[in-house]
């Protein structure tokens, strides 16, 4: 069975979690675009683990796990995460890096720092990672990847290219920064050669062996449908696709060969870095969203922007990514609140819309459509059954099931692994 995960807002929908469930019962989990922006945080009787580049399942160790090659890798943060679990006690001899995945280079991240600058007041929010320039170089190609560390020689000749001809001029004639010693680079790149070496191979066997077998295999999408570079709020989003057609491209398993597409969403929404959001709630309910949700982000520490949850969105994301299976997490974190909002669509200079508006100057300015709900204010982080589940509670993830059209097959009700209700299938079961 294969099965695609992906977010169905803005990120940090509690992906981590809903991965770390089905790794469980995965064969395989494949990370297939993004890099180390994204922040997977998983808790586990050994206590929490948060993951930018190790696909989630690393923790199940007959869970073979490949970083795709529609991932962008800096092997300076993927050595750390292997020496972090490696200091827990975690050998990820289960992990797999694509020969084909593309670095992020020293200088990435400095060129991301750089353009937002430029950018001054209409800056994106980025999380700096230098994740942009790297896909940017990717479809220049003038990239680097993975399996270039295994070729000296053809990294030597490369590295003098697009350090001296290509970078360092734009550095010092426009930056005015200094520029980068390629020798120095290719050393230090090398070092990473050596230690990364034993997980670089060709991912395409090692796939469709796995397809063939008819192994269950997990997509793990990062980031989310509303950062897609295509289909999200463009020019505030991601440089990948993740949306469920990126998954595909960004590890090689052909369309006709996916099962299902789970959505993840959270119970309210949530949005880092700048960009339009028309359920936001820029007042008191807002800040007590954020506070008692911890929403401040895995990679950068920011304060994540909080709004009510976005039917329009959400019934977007399922579309775009036929989704046949939707997680609602973190529905615990409204257990406080008396009334709670849901937008249905929105309107804009006198017409109505169920879906965003592809013009983000209009959607920018568009006007959020609610419908009400009384809040449960009962605690749900021991309901482990439908039934456990206050009746407010079921009704407002009923109504949001009907208005998103697909069914709400997985309940997060708290950060532990056990905080879950299921309803309906086992997925890989
Ligand atoms: P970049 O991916 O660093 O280029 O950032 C582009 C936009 O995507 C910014 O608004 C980031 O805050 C957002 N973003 C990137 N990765 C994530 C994520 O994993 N969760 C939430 N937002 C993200």
């Amino acid at each position: 069975m294969v099965i695609i995960l992906v977010g169905g807002q803005w990120g940090d929908e509690g992906k981590g979690k809903v991965i770390d469930y089905l790794a469980a019962r995965a064969d395989m989990v494949i990370r297939s675009q993004g890099g180390n922006n994204a922040g997977h945080t998983v808790i586990t009787e050994d206590g929490e683990f948060k993951f930018q580049l190790m696909p989630s399942g690393i923790l199940y160790p007959k869970c073979t796990c490949i970083i795709g090659n529609g991932v962008v890798v800096d092997p300076i943060v993927l050595l750390k995460e292997i020496t972090q679990l490696q200091e827990r006690g975690i050998d990820p001899k289960n992990l797999v890096i694509s020969e084909r995945a593309h670095m992020v280079m020293r200088y990435h991240p400095l060129f991301d720092q750089l353009e937002e600058d430029v950018r001054g007041d209409d800056r994106l929010g980025t999380t700096w990672r230098g994740i942009g320039p790297a896909y940017a170089d990717k479809i220049r190609r003038i990239g680097f990847r993975i399996g270039d560390l295994q070729k000296e020689a053809f990294m030597r000749k490369k590295l003098a290219f697009v350090v001296d001809q290509v970078k360092n001029p734009i550095l010092t004639k426009l930056y005015e920064r200094e520029s980068y010693d390629w020798e120095t680079m290719l050393a230090e790149y090398m070092g990473y050669a050596k230690q990364l070496d034993p997980y670089i191979k060709d991912t395409f066997p090692l796939i469709q062996d796995a397809l063939d077998s008819n192994k269950n295999i997990l997509l793990e999408g990062a980031q989310a449908t509303m950062l897609d570079l295509d289909f999200g709020t463009y020019p505030y989003v991601t440089s990948s696709n993740p949306t469920a057609g990126g998954a595909l491209t960004g590890s090689g398993i052909p369309p006709t060969r996916v099962d299902l597409t789970i959505g993840v969403f959270k119970a309210y929404t949530s949005r880092v870095g700048y960009g339009p959001f028309p359920s936001e709630l820029t007042n008191e309910v807002g800040d007590q969203i954020r506070e008692r949700g911890h929403e401040f982000g895995t990679v950068t520490g920011r304060a994540r922007r909080i709004g009510w949850f976005d039917a329009a969105v959400a019934r977007y994301s399922c579309r775009l990514n036929g989704v046949g299976s939707a997680a609602l997490m973190r529905l615990d974190i409204l257990d406080d609140q008396p009334h709670l909002k849901v937008c249905t669509g929105y309107n804009f200079r006198g017409s109505t819309y169920d879906h965003p508006i592809a013009n983000i100057s209009h959607y920018k300015h568009c006007e959020p459509v609610y419908e009400e709900f009384p809040g449960w204010q009962t605690d749900i982080g021991a309901a482990r059954c439908w039934e456990d589940l206050p009746s407010a509670c079921r009704d407002y993830i009923e109504r949001i099931g009907e208005l998103i059209g697909a069914p709400i097959e997985l309940i997060g009700t708290g950060p532990r692994r056990d905080q879950f209700v299921t309803r309906g299938r086992t997925l890989f079961a």
